[in-house]
């Protein structure tokens, strides 16, 4: 495979369109319970590429590593994100009710090209820098805090006694980067508070959802519009620096996006790390006990990527891909998860194949090509943090449920549990304890340090929230 594309011959005909196959639903119970086996049947059925029905709208499933890596890095420019390259849609044949169209009709830098998307890549790239790149004060800042921020949270599981229960989804992995993103956004004057509980109810999707959502899009907005008059050392003020021609709109539209990928997939991932660790699955444990959190991390994204699934990209003209026949506009989801379970990448049963492309880095747990993720660093930042103070804290965590029973959140792109149910005792604390990082002083949007021992005083709806969920116990 020397990833380039192949155009097919347009007068093919000795393959209906994929609206006119037989395919099966995608999104069953078998698949929210073991996704895996649910790709591998498809896999034996149909091959690298299979037509699955996505919640009543046909769709392809790239299932092979090639296949899913050959779109993903486009090199003959056929592949398009944009939702005007999708047929269907373009023709009114997708639904209005759709449940995936309200993520996918947002007009922000995912499902851009060409020249528009280098933009918007280069504003991200410049704003998240200083955040990203270890050597500037900022990302020193943001370490100390976030460090700070889980120290804060399992100060609050703790609160009930030594030993207890915990979920440490709802108590833990989800808040931490909502925390984080929440400092990134530099609302001033402590206002962020009621902001950061609407995002969360907004990424739950849950009966409050709406209204939530309406807080935050205006609340949004006029975080853009404040940092075009009086910008600060934050992310939105960055974006403004990079791209001064952003208007209130544009930028409100990126936050969003800041909001629901940095806001919703650490969390996701310090889930699913939690879980292999203590499971001891895929050599999680082992690497974490010789202190090698990234390579339990990166262990962990091989096995279990939090985007399972990558939102359609559909071709400009008929291609062939996984000896498919790809019709110009017919919308092909990209599975991560299934292209890492594929025999070729993993090597299978047999370790010397000669088209084995397995290797501990090569995985697509961030993407490839013009579309890669932006924030891989601050995304494991955020995790590394996490897991690091979750093991250092807690002498003993095991799990409640077994974990194939374990509940999942239901959602076709994204692979992340609903809840972690843990019992947990906490580790006897060293006769002489590192102290906790603080904040630099010269931080302003930084809690003064007393507050860092009563969180309560500076986010007191989170923490309310968050003590309603404690569960304690022994
Ligand atoms: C565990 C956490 C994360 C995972 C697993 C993840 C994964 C990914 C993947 C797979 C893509 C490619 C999507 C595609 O090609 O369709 C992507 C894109 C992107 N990610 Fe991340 N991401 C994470 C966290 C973050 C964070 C913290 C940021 C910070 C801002 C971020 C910013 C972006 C942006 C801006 C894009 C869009 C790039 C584009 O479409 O050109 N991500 N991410």
């Amino acid at each position: 495979m020397d990833g380039t594309f192949q155009a097919a011959n347009p007068s093919s005909t000795e393959q209906p369109p994929l609206r006119e196959l037989a395919a099966d639903p995608l999104i069953t119970r078998d698949y929210e319970a073991r996704p895996a086996l649910v790709y591998e049947s498809l896999r034996a059925r149909h091959g690298a590429v299979a037509p699955v029905d996505l919640l009543g709208v046909p769709v392809w499933l790239a299932l092979g590593y090639a296949e899913v890596l050959e779109v993903l890095q486009n090199r003959g420019r056929v592949w398009s994100k944009r939702l005007d390259a999708w047929r269907d849609y373009a023709e009114g044949r997708v639904p209005r009710d759709w449940p995936l169209l309200p993520a996918l009709e947002v007009d922000h830098v995912v499902f851009q090209e060409g020249r528009r998307l280098e933009e918007l890549r280069g504003a991200y790239h410049a704003a998240l820098r200083p955040f990203q790149d270890p050597s500037s004060p900022q990302a020193g800042e943001l370490r100390a805090a976030t460090a700070r921020y889980a120290d804060e949270l399992i100060d609050v599981i703790t609160e009930g006694g030594d030993s207890g229960f915990a979920d440490l989804s709802a108590q833990y992995a989800r808040p931490l980067p909502l925390m984080v993103v929440d400092r990134l956004l530099g609302f001033a004057n402590g206002a962020d508070e009621e902001v950061l509980m609407d995002m969360w109810r907004v990424l739950d999707a849950g009966p409050d959802s709406g209204p939530a959502l309406e807080r935050l899009l205006s609340a949004l907005a006029g975080l853009a519009a404040a940092k075009m008059t009086r910008p600060g050392e934050d992310f939105p003020s960055y974006m403004l620096a990079a791209r001064p021609e952003f208007t209130v709109d544009e930028l409100s539209r990126e936050l969003m996006m800041l909001v629901a990928v940095a806001g919703d997939f650490p969390g996701v991932l310090i889930s699913n790390t939690v879980v292999e660790v203590i499971n001891g699955g895929a050599g999680a444990r082992e690497s974490l006990s010789s202190g090698l959190i990234r390579e339990t991390v990166n262990r962990v994204v091989m096995a279990n990527p939090p985007m399972a699934n990558l939102t359609m990209r559909c071709p400009s003209t008929d291609v062939r891909l996984g000896g498919r026949l790809i019709r110009a506009g017919e919308p092909v989801m990209l599975s991560v998860a299934a292209a890492h379970a594929d025999p070729a990448f993993t090597g299978g049963a047999d370790p010397s194949r000669s088209d084995r492309v397995y290797q501990t880095r090569a995985h697509l747990a961030w993407g490839a090509g013009p579309h890669h993720c932006l924030g891989v660093g601050l995304a494991t930042m955020i995790v590394e943090i996490a897991i690091e103070r979750l093991f250092s804290r807690f002498g003993a965590l095991s799990l409640t449920l077994p974990s194939d029973q374990l509940p999942w959140r239901s959602s076709p792109l994204m692979r992340g549990l609903r809840s972690l149910p843990v019992r947990y005792r906490v580790a006897p604390r060293p006769a002489q304890a590192a102290p906790a990082p603080r904040p630099a002083p010269a931080d302003p949007g930084a809690p003064p340090a007393s507050a860092v021992s009563q969180p309560e005083q500076s986010r007191s709806a989170l923490w309310r929230f968050l003590r309603g969920l404690r569960r304690g116990g022994r």
